[in-house]
Protein backbone atom coordinates (compact mmCIF):
# COMPACT_ATOMS: atom_id res chain seq x y z
CA UNK A 1 0.00 0.00 0.00
CA UNK A 2 1.62 3.25 -0.97
CA UNK A 3 0.45 7.12 0.06
CA UNK A 4 -2.19 6.97 -2.69
CA UNK A 5 -4.24 3.82 -1.58
CA UNK A 6 -4.18 5.13 1.65
CA UNK A 7 -5.88 8.49 0.81
CA UNK A 8 -8.44 6.66 -1.65
CA UNK A 9 -9.35 4.46 0.87
CA UNK A 10 -9.51 7.34 3.55
CA UNK A 11 -11.76 9.46 0.99
CA UNK A 12 -14.01 6.56 -0.03
CA UNK A 13 -14.52 5.43 3.56
CA UNK A 14 -15.45 8.83 4.40
CA UNK A 15 -17.88 9.21 1.41
CA UNK A 16 -19.65 6.25 2.87
CA UNK A 17 -19.44 7.32 6.74
CA UNK A 18 -20.77 10.95 5.66
CA UNK A 19 -23.75 9.69 3.89
CA UNK A 20 -24.46 7.37 6.72
CA UNK A 21 -24.33 9.24 9.69
CA UNK A 22 -26.29 12.84 7.86
CA UNK A 23 -29.02 9.95 7.56
CA UNK A 24 -28.80 8.80 11.29
CA UNK A 25 -29.06 12.52 12.72
CA UNK A 26 -32.79 13.45 12.80
CA UNK A 27 -34.02 16.10 10.85
CA UNK A 28 -36.95 16.34 12.72
CA UNK A 29 -36.21 16.36 16.43
CA UNK A 30 -38.62 18.45 18.49
CA UNK A 31 -38.15 22.41 18.85
CA UNK A 32 -34.75 22.80 16.29
CA UNK A 33 -33.01 20.20 18.40
CA UNK A 34 -32.06 18.15 15.70
CA UNK A 35 -30.49 21.41 13.77
CA UNK A 36 -28.11 21.70 16.75
CA UNK A 37 -27.16 18.32 16.51
CA UNK A 38 -26.71 18.17 12.77
CA UNK A 39 -24.76 21.64 12.79
CA UNK A 40 -22.69 20.02 15.81
CA UNK A 41 -22.15 16.27 14.10
CA UNK A 42 -22.04 17.07 10.13
CA UNK A 43 -19.56 18.51 7.97
CA UNK A 44 -16.38 18.83 9.49
CA UNK A 45 -13.68 17.01 11.98
CA UNK A 46 -11.02 15.19 10.80
CA UNK A 47 -13.28 11.60 11.52
CA UNK A 48 -10.69 10.04 12.80
CA UNK A 49 -12.22 8.02 14.96
CA UNK A 50 -14.77 6.50 12.52
CA UNK A 51 -12.01 5.88 10.24
CA UNK A 52 -9.69 3.70 13.36
CA UNK A 53 -13.30 1.75 13.42
CA UNK A 54 -13.29 1.28 9.89
CA UNK A 55 -9.56 0.25 9.49
CA UNK A 56 -9.58 -1.71 12.55
CA UNK A 57 -12.88 -3.56 11.09
CA UNK A 58 -10.67 -4.18 7.91
CA UNK A 59 -7.73 -5.72 9.73
CA UNK A 60 -9.91 -8.57 10.90
CA UNK A 61 -12.15 -8.61 8.12
CA UNK A 62 -15.22 -7.92 10.42
CA UNK A 63 -18.34 -7.11 9.31
CA UNK A 64 -19.04 -3.67 7.44
CA UNK A 65 -22.68 -2.85 8.29
CA UNK A 66 -21.62 -2.98 12.09
CA UNK A 67 -18.40 -1.53 11.72
CA UNK A 68 -20.22 1.84 9.83
CA UNK A 69 -22.70 2.00 12.51
CA UNK A 70 -19.72 1.70 15.61
CA UNK A 71 -18.23 4.24 13.25
CA UNK A 72 -21.25 6.46 13.64
CA UNK A 73 -21.63 5.72 17.19
CA UNK A 74 -18.18 6.87 18.36
CA UNK A 75 -17.95 10.28 15.63
CA UNK A 76 -21.45 10.52 17.78
CA UNK A 77 -19.83 10.42 21.02
CA UNK A 78 -16.83 12.73 20.57
CA UNK A 79 -18.81 14.95 18.91
CA UNK A 80 -20.72 15.27 22.28
CA UNK A 81 -18.24 15.64 24.00
CA UNK A 82 -16.60 19.08 21.98
CA UNK A 83 -20.39 20.19 22.26
CA UNK A 84 -19.66 20.23 26.19
CA UNK A 85 -15.70 20.97 25.92
CA UNK A 86 -16.55 24.20 24.01
CA UNK A 87 -18.91 25.40 26.59
CA UNK A 88 -18.58 28.66 29.09
CA UNK A 89 -18.61 26.25 31.85
CA UNK A 90 -16.04 24.11 30.63
CA UNK A 91 -13.52 25.45 27.95
CA UNK A 92 -15.32 28.51 26.99
CA UNK A 93 -14.30 28.25 23.26
CA UNK A 94 -16.07 30.48 20.55
CA UNK A 95 -14.86 28.66 17.23
CA UNK A 96 -15.19 24.79 16.78
CA UNK A 97 -14.11 22.97 13.04
CA UNK A 98 -14.00 26.09 11.64
CA UNK A 99 -17.59 27.50 12.49
CA UNK A 100 -19.24 29.04 15.18
CA UNK A 101 -19.42 26.63 18.67
CA UNK A 102 -22.17 24.90 19.02
CA UNK A 103 -23.41 27.46 22.13
CA UNK A 104 -22.26 30.59 20.21
CA UNK A 105 -24.80 29.54 17.60
CA UNK A 106 -28.19 27.89 19.51
CA UNK A 107 -27.56 29.10 22.96
CA UNK A 108 -26.04 26.68 25.75
CA UNK A 109 -29.58 25.16 26.91
CA UNK A 110 -29.79 23.73 23.50
CA UNK A 111 -26.01 23.11 23.14
CA UNK A 112 -26.36 21.08 26.14
CA UNK A 113 -29.48 19.31 25.21
CA UNK A 114 -27.57 18.60 21.34
CA UNK A 115 -25.10 16.91 23.54
CA UNK A 116 -27.21 14.91 25.80
CA UNK A 117 -29.43 13.66 22.41
CA UNK A 118 -26.11 12.79 20.65
CA UNK A 119 -24.90 10.88 23.42
CA UNK A 120 -28.33 9.14 23.88
CA UNK A 121 -28.23 8.45 19.44
CA UNK A 122 -25.05 6.71 19.41
CA UNK A 123 -26.54 3.68 21.54
CA UNK A 124 -29.32 3.64 19.34
CA UNK A 125 -27.65 3.78 16.13
CA UNK A 126 -25.29 0.44 17.84
CA UNK A 127 -29.02 -1.59 18.60
CA UNK A 128 -30.61 -1.03 15.18
CA UNK A 129 -34.00 -3.68 14.72
CA UNK A 130 -31.82 -5.97 12.56
CA UNK A 131 -28.22 -5.99 11.21
CA UNK A 132 -26.41 -6.54 14.01
CA UNK A 133 -26.62 -9.76 16.47
CA UNK A 134 -27.65 -8.94 19.93
CA UNK A 135 -23.91 -10.18 21.42
CA UNK A 136 -22.18 -8.27 19.03
CA UNK A 137 -24.75 -4.81 19.98
CA UNK A 138 -23.88 -5.21 23.68
CA UNK A 139 -20.10 -5.70 23.31
CA UNK A 140 -19.92 -2.50 21.20
CA UNK A 141 -22.70 -0.67 23.50
CA UNK A 142 -19.95 -1.75 26.38
CA UNK A 143 -16.53 -0.51 25.28
CA UNK A 144 -18.47 2.46 24.02
CA UNK A 145 -20.31 3.32 27.58
CA UNK A 146 -16.87 2.50 29.11
CA UNK A 147 -14.90 4.66 27.75
CA UNK A 148 -17.18 7.47 27.46
CA UNK A 149 -18.32 7.49 31.11
CA UNK A 150 -16.90 7.79 34.89
CA UNK A 151 -13.88 6.04 34.38
CA UNK A 152 -12.87 7.41 30.36
CA UNK A 153 -13.92 10.60 28.55
CA UNK A 154 -15.90 12.23 31.43
CA UNK A 155 -14.05 11.36 34.26
CA UNK A 156 -10.46 12.40 32.09
CA UNK A 157 -12.61 15.79 31.50
CA UNK A 158 -13.52 16.30 35.16
CA UNK A 159 -9.25 15.88 35.96
CA UNK A 160 -9.05 18.41 33.23
CA UNK A 161 -11.02 20.94 35.19
CA UNK A 162 -9.89 20.51 38.23
CA UNK A 163 -6.22 20.70 37.25
CA UNK A 164 -6.59 24.29 35.78
CA UNK A 165 -3.63 25.95 37.33
CA UNK A 166 -1.88 23.17 38.89
CA UNK A 167 1.18 21.94 38.10
CA UNK A 168 0.38 17.91 37.23
CA UNK A 169 3.69 15.29 37.14
CA UNK A 170 4.06 13.71 34.07
CA UNK A 171 2.25 10.39 35.49
CA UNK A 172 -0.77 12.22 36.64
CA UNK A 173 -1.07 14.42 33.12
CA UNK A 174 -0.59 11.10 31.06
CA UNK A 175 -3.66 9.39 33.16
CA UNK A 176 -5.70 12.17 32.25
CA UNK A 177 -4.90 12.55 28.74
CA UNK A 178 -5.21 8.87 28.29
CA UNK A 179 -8.89 8.96 30.10
CA UNK A 180 -10.55 12.37 28.37
CA UNK A 181 -9.10 11.21 24.73
CA UNK A 182 -7.18 8.30 24.86
CA UNK A 183 -9.85 5.52 25.67
CA UNK A 184 -11.86 6.52 23.46
CA UNK A 185 -9.77 6.21 20.24
CA UNK A 186 -8.39 2.53 21.76
CA UNK A 187 -11.94 2.12 22.02
CA UNK A 188 -12.31 2.98 18.12
CA UNK A 189 -10.09 0.29 17.38
CA UNK A 190 -11.37 -2.21 19.75
CA UNK A 191 -14.84 -2.04 18.11
CA UNK A 192 -13.72 -2.35 14.94
CA UNK A 193 -12.01 -5.82 15.96
CA UNK A 194 -15.42 -6.82 17.81
CA UNK A 195 -16.74 -6.67 14.15
CA UNK A 196 -14.58 -9.82 13.26
CA UNK A 197 -13.00 -12.71 14.59
CA UNK A 198 -9.80 -11.49 16.28
CA UNK A 199 -7.69 -14.18 18.52
CA UNK A 200 -6.79 -12.59 22.37
CA UNK A 201 -2.90 -11.77 20.94
CA UNK A 202 -4.82 -9.97 18.02
CA UNK A 203 -7.43 -8.08 20.57
CA UNK A 204 -4.15 -7.42 22.79
CA UNK A 205 -1.96 -6.09 20.26
CA UNK A 206 -4.75 -3.78 18.79
CA UNK A 207 -5.38 -2.93 22.63
CA UNK A 208 -1.76 -1.35 22.55
CA UNK A 209 -1.80 0.21 19.35
CA UNK A 210 -5.07 1.68 20.80
CA UNK A 211 -3.64 2.93 23.69
CA UNK A 212 -0.04 4.39 22.46
CA UNK A 213 -2.46 6.23 19.12
CA UNK A 214 -4.97 7.45 21.84
CA UNK A 215 -2.13 9.45 23.86
CA UNK A 216 0.06 10.58 20.87
CA UNK A 217 -3.17 12.26 19.74
CA UNK A 218 -3.84 14.36 22.94
CA UNK A 219 0.19 15.36 23.05
CA UNK A 220 -0.30 16.34 19.31
CA UNK A 221 -3.05 18.07 20.09
CA UNK A 222 -1.39 19.85 23.18
CA UNK A 223 1.41 20.55 20.57
CA UNK A 224 -0.57 22.15 18.36
CA UNK A 225 -2.43 24.54 20.67
CA UNK A 226 0.99 26.10 20.35
CA UNK A 227 1.90 25.76 17.47
CA UNK A 228 0.00 26.28 15.10
CA UNK A 229 -2.88 28.60 13.84
CA UNK A 230 -6.82 29.12 14.39
CA UNK A 231 -7.46 29.73 10.86
CA UNK A 232 -5.62 25.63 10.29
CA UNK A 233 -6.58 24.48 13.41
CA UNK A 234 -10.72 25.49 12.94
CA UNK A 235 -10.50 26.23 16.73
CA UNK A 236 -8.91 28.96 19.03
CA UNK A 237 -5.26 28.28 19.13
CA UNK A 238 -3.27 29.54 22.11
CA UNK A 239 -6.26 28.32 24.51
CA UNK A 240 -4.54 25.86 26.93
CA UNK A 241 -2.09 28.67 28.33
CA UNK A 242 -4.72 31.32 27.86
CA UNK A 243 -6.55 28.88 30.53
CA UNK A 244 -3.41 27.95 32.24
CA UNK A 245 -3.93 24.11 31.51
CA UNK A 246 -0.99 21.72 32.06
CA UNK A 247 -0.61 20.22 28.86
CA UNK A 248 2.43 18.03 27.42
CA UNK A 249 3.92 21.65 26.19
CA UNK A 250 3.75 22.93 29.62
CA UNK A 251 4.71 20.10 31.91
CA UNK A 252 7.66 18.83 29.20
CA UNK A 253 8.29 21.66 26.59
CA UNK A 254 7.81 21.11 23.56
CA UNK A 255 10.77 19.45 22.10
CA UNK A 256 10.25 16.80 24.63
CA UNK A 257 6.51 16.73 23.73
CA UNK A 258 7.17 16.41 20.08
CA UNK A 259 9.72 13.54 20.71
CA UNK A 260 7.34 11.95 23.12
CA UNK A 261 4.68 11.56 19.95
CA UNK A 262 6.95 9.92 17.77
CA UNK A 263 8.08 7.36 20.93
CA UNK A 264 4.35 6.83 21.00
CA UNK A 265 4.34 6.24 17.23
CA UNK A 266 7.23 3.58 17.51
CA UNK A 267 5.19 1.68 20.50
CA UNK A 268 1.97 1.94 18.54
CA UNK A 269 3.83 0.40 15.06
CA UNK A 270 5.41 -2.45 17.62
CA UNK A 271 2.24 -3.07 18.89
CA UNK A 272 0.79 -3.91 15.46
CA UNK A 273 3.32 -5.87 14.58
CA UNK A 274 2.59 -8.21 17.30
CA UNK A 275 -1.00 -8.42 16.34
CA UNK A 276 -0.10 -11.73 13.94
CA UNK A 277 -2.41 -10.18 12.05
CA UNK A 278 -1.93 -10.13 7.93
CA UNK A 279 -2.58 -6.82 7.00
CA UNK A 280 -2.70 -3.81 9.66
CA UNK A 281 -1.05 -1.51 6.91
CA UNK A 282 -4.31 0.96 7.20
CA UNK A 283 -3.74 1.04 11.04
CA UNK A 284 -0.03 1.67 10.33
CA UNK A 285 -1.01 5.13 8.03
CA UNK A 286 -3.21 5.86 10.65
CA UNK A 287 -0.65 6.44 13.39
CA UNK A 288 1.38 8.11 10.82
CA UNK A 289 -1.39 10.94 10.69
CA UNK A 290 -1.95 10.92 13.92
CA UNK A 291 1.78 12.29 14.77
CA UNK A 292 1.86 14.21 11.09
CA UNK A 293 -1.30 16.18 11.47
CA UNK A 294 -1.46 20.20 11.16
CA UNK A 295 -4.91 20.15 12.51
C1 LIG B 1 -10.30 17.36 19.33
O1 LIG B 1 -10.44 16.17 18.62
C2 LIG B 1 -10.53 17.14 20.76
C3 LIG B 1 -9.63 16.18 21.37
C4 LIG B 1 -10.05 15.06 21.85
C5 LIG B 1 -8.23 16.50 21.49
P1 LIG B 1 -10.19 16.14 17.05
O2 LIG B 1 -8.89 16.83 16.74
O3 LIG B 1 -10.33 14.72 16.58
O4 LIG B 1 -11.38 17.02 16.50
P2 LIG B 1 -12.16 16.91 15.12
O5 LIG B 1 -13.10 15.78 15.27
O6 LIG B 1 -11.16 16.69 14.01
O7 LIG B 1 -12.87 18.23 15.00
C1 LIG C 1 -10.84 17.83 24.83
O1 LIG C 1 -9.56 18.23 25.04
C2 LIG C 1 -11.05 16.42 25.05
C3 LIG C 1 -12.48 16.09 24.92
C4 LIG C 1 -12.96 15.08 25.56
C5 LIG C 1 -13.39 16.90 24.11
P1 LIG C 1 -9.28 19.74 24.62
O2 LIG C 1 -10.09 20.69 25.43
O3 LIG C 1 -7.81 19.92 24.57
O4 LIG C 1 -9.85 19.72 23.11
P2 LIG C 1 -9.83 20.98 22.15
O5 LIG C 1 -8.40 21.43 22.08
O6 LIG C 1 -10.76 21.98 22.75
O7 LIG C 1 -10.31 20.40 20.84
MG1 LIG D 1 -11.03 20.68 27.24
MG1 LIG E 1 -11.18 22.40 24.67
MG1 LIG F 1 -6.72 20.94 23.07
Amino acid sequence: MNARDFDHWVESSLTAFEATLDSLVPTAAPAGLGDAMRYASLGGGKRLRPLLVLASCAAVQGDGFAAMRAACAVELIHAYSLVHDDMPCMDDDVLRRGKPTTHVQYGEAQAMLAGDAMQALAFEVLTPETGIAPALQARLCALLARSAGHDGMAGGQAIDLASVGRALDEATLRDMHRRKTGVLLQASVMMGAACGEASSQALAGLSAYGAALGLAFQVVDDILDVTQDSTVLGKTAGKDQDANKPTYVSVLGLDAARTLACELRGEARAALAATGLADTRLLDWLADSVVERHN
